[in-house]
């Protein structure tokens, strides 16, 4: 589902992702841990052409991702089957959770209005949020934005979805009801890459972890491995 091969970014002048290889396979879970400022969220920003790249090649759900694509042409394709969720999130404050929910899929996908909210409710019962249809984001924890955020996202029934550290904004007991609809949609087959410093969730849902340092690929491999041998 996914190939990252030999991928390289410069920011002002520094190497920021250097020789980045990897691969994710259709149905999986992979993990991006790492030090601080170890590229994770630049690289998971090319994965979906959020940020372009100085050398090699992305292939995500079929699309192709090229060094100085600027824009990439890609890019309308890859957005309609990459969703991603980020660390705030981001709902539009003036709409409650399903219209925040059914926004793109009527406008950029062209469902009718109740086809839409049909598929919105079920979506926000999947994340525990049903009751909440009409609530507004600011009503709403942050752990349950959160979960709006990310039916917001399944809505567009992406074909992998990107989590860059959704949880790192929420107290425990928060970021547990968010880890628990991820590992959900794990179990469910969603190709997902996940950047988090919770090796926990990593160790319950990933197949493969890959550790960032200093913008190259330090290790890859089962979590069991990695996070064991990172004395973790
Ligand atoms: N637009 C930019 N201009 C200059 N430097 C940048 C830019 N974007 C990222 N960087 C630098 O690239 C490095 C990697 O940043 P990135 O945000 O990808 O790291 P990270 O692994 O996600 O870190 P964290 O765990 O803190 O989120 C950092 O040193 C950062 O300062
Ligand atoms: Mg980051």
């Amino acid at each position: 589902m996914i190939e990252v091969d030999s991928l390289a970014a410069v920011r002002a002048g520094n190497r920021i992702l250097d020789a980045v290889t990897l691969a994710v396979a259709e149905g999986t879970v992979t993990t991006l841990v790492g030090p601080s400022g170890g590229g994770k969220s630049t690289l998971l920003r090319c994965l979906n052409g959020l940020e372009t790249f100085a050398a090699g090649r992305v292939m995500i759900a079929g699309h192709q991702l090229v060094a100085g694509d600027h824009p990439p042409r890609a890019l309308e394709r890859v957005r309609r089957d990459v969703g991603m969720v980020f660390q705030g999130f981001n709902l539009f404050p003036h709409l409650s959770a399903i219209d925040n929910v059914t926004l793109a899929p009527r406008i950029v996908r062209g469902v009718p209005p109740s086809e839409a909210r049909g598929r919105g409710l079920k979506l926000l019962d999947r994340v525990g949020l049903a009751r909440f249809a009409d609530a507004r984001p600011a009503t709403l924890s942050g752990g349950q934005q959160q979960r709006v955020a990310i039916a917001r996202s399944l809505a567009m029934e992406p074909r992998v979805m990107l989590f860059d550290e959704p949880t790192s904004a929420l107290d425990p007991q928060m970021s547990a009801e968010v880890l628990d609809v991820i590992v959900e949609l794990a179990r469910g087959g969603q190709t997902m890459v996940v950047v988090t410093h919770d090796h926990g969730f990593a160790r319950r849902a990933a197949t493969q972890v890959v550790e960032l340092v200093a913008g190259r690929v330090h290790r890859a491999g089962p979590p069991a491995e990695i996070l064991t041998a990172a004395g973790r």
